[in-house]
């Protein structure tokens, strides 16, 4: 069975490099222009074996059927300053032509039950293989810096506890995903400020760069 995982994941795990050179080729783009870049920082990984097989059990998906029906084996992760940035990025991600966007799952405007918030998209992206094209489905989780610490924290204790949180810490984290949501309110306010003073840091940077 080994090796047929690694045939089965070798376009996953090509198309996890692509997409992160890719996707960070985007800040570069907004850096190179010295504009507020809406992309922090990207992450990517391919889910376990451990991860797959456990998901497939517990979602009754037959391995037959792992590329059509679990969308997240491929992950990829777009950290962004603002909230306001994620719509920026979802525009990007649709005008693109390398590939095609065939789901959208809003976990900010309605958060899940945990407190979990972030935005989803599910693209259909080509892989080139010595056996042709490969189409593969890819997830790819927007959010802000403040979303991603909360739902960093929220994983690790999920793992844990496996899901099962004692009340006190399920009270917590409910209380620092509302801690989380008011940071990036608050962040927002000053979004313009925060960026003049970004863009002047920038500019004297290039200038001490220079000398
Ligand atoms: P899955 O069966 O896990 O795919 O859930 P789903 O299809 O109902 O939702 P979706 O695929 O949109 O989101 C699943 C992914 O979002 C997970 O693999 C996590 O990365 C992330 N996620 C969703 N809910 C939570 C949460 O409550 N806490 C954390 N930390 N991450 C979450
Ligand atoms: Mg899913």
């Amino acid at each position: 069975m080994g090796e047929h995982w690694d045939v089965f994941l070798a376009p996953y795990r090509q198309a996890v490099e692509e997409l992160k050179v890719k996707l960070k080729g985007m800040r570069s783009r907004f850096v190179m222009h010295s504009e507020h870049s809406a992309v922090e920082f990207v992450t990517g990984r391919v889910k376990p074996i451990a991860s797959i097989l456990d998901k497939a059990a517990k979602k009754n998906i037959p391995l037959s059927n792992l590329s059509e029906e679990m969308q997240d084996i491929a992950g990829l992760r777009i950290m962004c300053q603002f909230v306001d940035d994620i719509k920026i990025v979802v525009e990007m991600l649709q005008n693109r032509n390398d590939f095609e966007i065939i789901e959208k799952r809003d976990y900010i405007n309605k958060n899940k039950e945990s407190g979990y918030r972030s935005l989803h998209v599910v693209i259909r992206y080509p892989v080139q293989t010595i056996k042709g094209e490969k189409q593969i489905l890819i997830e790819i989780q927007i959010r802000t810096l403040a979303m991603n610490f909360w739902a960093t924290i929220e994983h690790s204790l999920n793992y844990k506890y496996r899901g099962q949180f004692p009340e006190d810490i399920q009270l917590r984290l409910k209380s620092a995903a509302e801690a989380a949501y008011r940071l990036d309110e608050e962040m927002s306010l000053i979004r313009e400020e925060i960026q003049e003073a970004q863009a002047f840091f920038t500019k004297k940077k290039e200038v001490h760069d220079s000398d």
